[in-house]
């Protein structure tokens, strides 16, 4: 995207805290995060497991319930705030204007009814269709992500059907009604690798074909490279660095992304499944003082361990949020 293109912004989270009760202790799953998403963008959220990113997914999308959890702050979609909303509204927006992809495909459908019969439901509770026309624009849905042979997988139970092809139905479940926003939640981590590359064209498909924006959650740089605009690395429940893609990977800042960055290349070189960096994601009831990653920081100073960083901006658009890059430190 250029500068001349009119942007439209379609969300915007402040200081979303997303808190569980347990008997550990509050669990602080999401804590202070910030960011917007544009029209036709596709926004990667990244970090290792644990670090929140359903949760912030299934906050933005009304999923979380109280009691025990608790969230707080803005999510601002067009001029509402979600965050508050009441459920049978946030009915008519789930599903329409905002829809998921699942990481598990079999946790989106009902073992018991035929796939057609399922997008049938999500058709006709989100659009004003007959059965003849919601029918006829299922089956336009299947083809145009290249679904073969769709009035015959629309007969079909979720069991009759592969992991890929079921993900694949996900992704059309998700379009049928030209959302806004699709959020997929590591849409590809259980699929083999020529269909996890057929998934990620089919996103790029329907975002150019729908201008539909993206927030793609992964744990896995790699995949984010050839799909992403921007990219948000979360750790431990906080955005610690915000970029453009190309930047992210040519100049990373954030110690806690170089290690992301590097612990792929090493995985890669080697072929094998290295662990990422050295230690481990502390249990999100026990978060370290100061800036959460610094017990597995290899630059980490004094003051890391006390005080949380602010979010800095080295470049327009690039944050950080790391006290190496504090002005005047001489590190
Ligand atoms: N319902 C819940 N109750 C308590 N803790 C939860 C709940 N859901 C998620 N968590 C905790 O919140 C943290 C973030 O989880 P999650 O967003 O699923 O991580 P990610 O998707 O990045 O792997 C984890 O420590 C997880 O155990
Ligand atoms: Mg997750």
């Amino acid at each position: 995207m250029t500068g001349a293109v009119e942007r439209e912004r379609i969300l915007t989270v402040r200081n979303l805290k997303t808190y569980f009760r347990t008997p550990e202790g509050v669990v602080r799953a999401v804590d202070d995060v910030s960011f917007h998403l544009d029209r036709g963008e596709v926004l990667a959220l990244v970090g290792e497991s644990g670090c929140g990113k359903s949760v912030t997914a299934h906050s933005i999308l009304g999923l979380v319930k109280a009691p025990p959890a608790k969230v707080d702050g803005e999510i601002v979609f067009g001029d509402r705030n979600l965050v508050g909303l009441p459920e049978k509204e946030y009915r008519h927006i789930r599903g329409k204007q905002i829809s998921m992809i699942f990481q598990e495909p079999m946790s989106a459908f009902d073992p018991l009814y035929t796939v057609g019969r399922q997008l049938m439901e999500v058709a006709k509770a989100h659009m004003p269709w007959g059965d003849g026309e919601a029918k006829e624009r299922i089956i336009d849905t299947l083809k145009s992500i290249h679904i073969p042979e769709p009035d015959k997988r629309y007969d079909e139970y979720p069991h009759e059907m592969s992991g890929g092809m079921l993900q694949r139905i996900m992704i059309a479940m998700a379009l049928i009604t030209s959302p806004d926003i699709i959020i997929a939640d590591e849409p590809t981590t259980a699929l083999d690798v020529t269909i996890q590359a057929q998934v990620l064209n089919l996103m790029q498909d329907l975002q150019s074909q729908y201008r539909g924006s993206i927030i793609f959650i992964t744990h896995d740089l790699g995949t984010v490279a050839e799909i992403a605009d921007r990219v948000h690395v979360m750790y431990a429940g906080k955005i610690v660095e915000k970029a453009p893609v190309a930047e992210l990977f040519a100049s990373p800042i954030h110690p806690y992304t170089s290690g992301l960055l590097t612990s792929r290349v090493r995985r890669e070189y080697k072929g094998q499944d290295l662990p990422y960096i050295e230690g481990y994601v502390p249990r999100a009831y026990e978060f370290p003082e100061g800036c959460r990653f610094h017990p597995r920081c290899p630059k980490a100073v004094a003051k890391c361990s006390e005080v949380q960083p602010p979010e800095f901006e080295p470049a327009p658009g690039h944050t950080v949020a790391c006290w190496l890059l504090e002005e005047g430190d001489d590190r």
